[in-house]
């Protein structure tokens, strides 16, 4: 069950989601973490998602069409500014899938500057016992930035309005992924 670090997260994800559920997809991608959230919201929960490459932003259009989703939204653009995309909206749920595109061009990376800037304005996203979930990939110098960036900021957090988690394998050498889940409480 644990084999796949990405896969167990979507398990963590599929525990916790459930019909009409209002999902942020920050990092699209090829679509494949969005087609499994728009599975598990239904078609009464909304999917948004946002990816700074075109490619990726029509590759999970095709996706999703062939799926036959259509509450789903997805814009181009960089996740930095999702204060200003998604202005008085609040999700269920927010991922962030960090790194590149697996046999995709490696340079198109998420940045520590726009992945802080961003996951600092996502947590004003997050409905009251929502979930945000943030995988990093320390197999690359950024990724490595990210993922000590996040550490170090996650453990800051106000213990009366967040509970947060880390997800690692501890047996297989410190370039595996990483997953932190920081969970806004109820009260
Ligand atoms: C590891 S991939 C995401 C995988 C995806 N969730 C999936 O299911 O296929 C990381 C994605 O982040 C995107 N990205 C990089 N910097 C970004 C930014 N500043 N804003 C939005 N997306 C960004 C890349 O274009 C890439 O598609």
């Amino acid at each position: 069950m644990i084999r796949q670090l990405t896969e167990f997260t979507k398990n963590i994800w599929g525990l916790y989601l459930v019909e009409g559920m209002h999902v942020l997809d920050a990092t699209l991608g090829n679509g494949e973490d969005a087609a499994f959230i728009c599975e598990k919201i239904g078609m009464n929960g909304t999917l948004e998602g946002i990816d700074i490459q075109e490619d990726a932003v029509n590759l999970s259009k095709v996706r999703l069409d062939q799926l036959k989703y259509n509450n789903y939204h997805l814009t181009l653009g960089n996740h930095k500014y999702i204060d200003k995309i998604y202005e008085g909206k609040c999700f269920d749920l927010i991922v962030y899938n960090l790194g590149y595109l697996p046999k995709a061009n490696k340079t198109c990376t998420t940045l520590l500057d726009s992945t802080a800037e961003s996951i600092q304005k996502a947590l004003n996203l997050i409905a009251i016992g929502g979930i945000l979930s943030i995988t990093t990939y320390r197999g690359h110098d950024e990724g490595v930035k990210e993922y000590q960036w996040l550490s170090r900021f996650v453990k800051d957090l106000d213990i009366k309005k967040y509970h947060v988690m880390k997800l690692e394998y501890m047996n297989q050498g410190e370039q595996t992924p990483s997953v932190m889940l920081i969970e806004r409480k109820l009260v």
